[in-house]
């Protein structure tokens, strides 16, 4: 049984095949969801990531089932063994937003049902694959292109890491101390053929790039970090200042932004603000992975 917790799942041949998926039209793919569910479980809000996952099983021709942490009270109510067993008796594909990326990894050992990452606090796989048709629309094929990343090492960052890196593309990370890959993030990425270049100062990573990436300093679950991040991110912000050292670079930001945090205003609206095309590329990736998961894993009987 195969899922998707994060990129690295993926062998690079397996990858692309994905990003090639994205590419066709809906009505291309057969409806390999035929009157099927699958389990939406959402611990954290999410505007983009719902919609899309949603949307992508109706144009597959399944049904989305979207579930909150009070109706299935994994760890009060049942055991997450006993309610990923019970989902697998009326779905095709648990795909799940977590805080703790071990959840993921405990219904995913169970190897009952598919289980794909919707975001944990380690990645955020569909984001990068949307990310990747996000620079392939802007520049053709990523191997060659360099993006850099400017803020918070966090769980979007492991998987922009990871796809890009995989693909054959350059990635340049930049991120106040305390807030950099450990060791074991870069041992992870360098596990699967990815060196980025760790860098200090943002204007480093910025200069020659072809894209400038950022996220929030304050992920979900982290609000009571909130000041001191704040702090340790000052001179971070992706500004026209920043954009200045490079006039070439597109924007990317997974969204949602805190405006005028890690991003100014004038930078995510401005004329090379890709966060659009980006956020609706989201519909494509999450189509792309469910009709993947749903090959590697045909239905019983
Ligand atoms: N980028 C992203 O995952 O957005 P949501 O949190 O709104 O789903
Ligand atoms: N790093 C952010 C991404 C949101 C899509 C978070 O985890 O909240």
């Amino acid at each position: 049984m195969r899922h998707l917790l994060e990129i690295d799942d993926l062998s690079v041949a397996e990858l692309r095949e994905i990003i090639e998926i994205a590419k066709r039209p809906p009505g291309s793919l057969d409806p390999v969801l035929d009157r099927q569910g699958v389990a939406c479980y959402f611990e954290k809000p999410s505007a983009r990531t719902r919609n899309s996952t949603e949307m992508a099983v109706v144009q597959l021709g399944g049904h989305p089932v979207h579930i909150t942490p009070a109706e299935l009270g994994i760890g009060t109510r049942e055991t997450a063994a006993d309610v990923t067993r019970t989902l697998a008796c009326y779905h095709r594909a648990i795909c799940a937003r977590v805080f703790d990326h071990h959840l993921l990894e405990e219904m995913a050992a169970l190897q009952v049902i598919p289980i794909v990452n919707l975001l944990s606090d380690g990645a955020h796989p569909l984001q990068a694959i949307a990310d990747v048709l996000t620079i392939e629309a802007e520049y053709g094929p990523v191997e060659d292109r360099t993006v850099a990343y400017v803020g918070d090492s966090n769980n979007v960052t492991r998987s922009l890491a990871l796809a890009v890196g995989m693909l054959g593309g350059s990635i340049r990370i930049a991120s106040p101390p305390g807030h950099q890959f450990t060791d074991v993030d870069r041992d992870r990425l360098a596990g699967a053929g990815v060196e980025p270049d760790y860098l200090d100062r943002p204007s480093d990573a910025v200069k020659g790039a072809d894209v400038v990436y950022t996220d929030t300093w304050i992920s979900m679950g982290e609000e009571n970090l909130r000041d001191d991040k704040l702090k340790a991110f000052e001179g971070f912000t992706v500004d026209d200042k920043l954009l200045a050292v490079n006039p070439e670079a597109v924007f990317m930001h997974c969204l949602p932004a805190h405006r005028n945090e890690e991003v100014s205003d004038s930078v995510l609206d401005g004329p090379r603000s890709r966060i659009w095309p980006q956020a609706a590329n989201r519909l494509h990736s999450a189509r792309a992975v469910l009709y993947w998961i749903a090959g590697q894993n045909p239905a019983a009987g």
